[in-house]
């Protein structure tokens, strides 16, 4: 299949692709803002499985025009993807006294707004029986533990959540199905920016193989589904 994965160059989004590249059934397209953390990527994939196709891409989903993306997917993935899965983010952990607006704009911007650019960029290239997988959290899930100091986060992740179910409906007709997993927490640099020093049970790679796998499969089962993944708070 044809996979494309934002946020590739760390944490979980960076273990999804080697997980995807590993059975040398996919082609994968990784996107990212740094250069140099994509190229580490290249190097593991390609260590792991030397037959692997990946394309590697320095890309940001908030800031770059698009076309130069399309025209890559027109050449190399046939103009078809097949999986997209928005994993990019960041987080910004500060009391809300002290957060500026222009914090609630960067959350917005890279958690909500960018994925909305890409999926508007890309879902006419998806056929029947595509995937777009949206990464939530559970700071953004409806009723769960909310923590001092990320307000913007999770108030972006609530509507990255809100906007898999109604692009779930919209896209119906096209039979491209929507889902989102609300992640609790893995192993990685955004884990250690929200709770300092906190050990997560999960491992970035646990969750990057579970991201992938359900990438895969897990729209045969279901649609617009905000799933939480947790098995600890937080
Ligand atoms: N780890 C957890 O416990 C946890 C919990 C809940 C939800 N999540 C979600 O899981 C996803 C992955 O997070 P992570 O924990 O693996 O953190 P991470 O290691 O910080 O990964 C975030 C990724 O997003 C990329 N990114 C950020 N802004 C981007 C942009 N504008 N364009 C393209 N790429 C961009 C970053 O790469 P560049 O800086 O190179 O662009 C990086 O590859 C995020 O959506 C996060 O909110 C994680």
């Amino acid at each position: 299949m044809n996979i494309l994965v934002t946020g590739a160059s760390s944490g979980v989004g960076f273990e999804a692709v080697l997980e995807l590249l590993l059975s040398g059934k996919h082609k994968v397209i990784a996107l990212a803002r740094s250069q140099d953390k994509l190229e580490r990527l290249a190097e593991i994939a390609a260590g792991l499985n030397p037959d692997c196709i990946l394309y590697p891409i320095a890309f940001d989903i908030v800031h770059d025009d698009y076309h130069d993306l399309l025209q890559f997917i027109n050449t190399h993935f046939d103009n078809r993807i097949d999986i997209l899965i928005n994993n990019a983010g960041v987080l910004v952990n500060k009391p809300f006294a002290q957060l500026l607006e222009t914090d609630f704009v960067e959350m917005l911007q890279s958690n909500f707004i960018g994925h909305v650019r890409i999926i508007q960029s890309l879902f006419h290239l998806m056929p029947q029986g595509a995937h777009i997988l949206n990464i939530g959290s559970m700071g953004g899930y409806q009723g769960s533990a909310k923590f001092p100091g990320l307000a913007a986060y999770s108030a972006s992740k609530a509507a990255l959540h809100n906007l898999t179910e109604c692009l779930a409906q919209e896209f119906i007709e096209q039979g491209i199905k929507v889902n989102c997993l609300a992640l609790g927490s893995a192993q990685t640099e955004m884990l250690e920016k929200a709770f300092p020093g906190y050990e997560s049970p999960v491992m970035a790679f646990e969750m990057g193989k579970y991201i992938a796998d359900f990438a895969v499969t897990g729209h045969r089962f279901f649609n617009g589904k905000v799933l939480p993944v947790a098995v600890s708070t937080p």
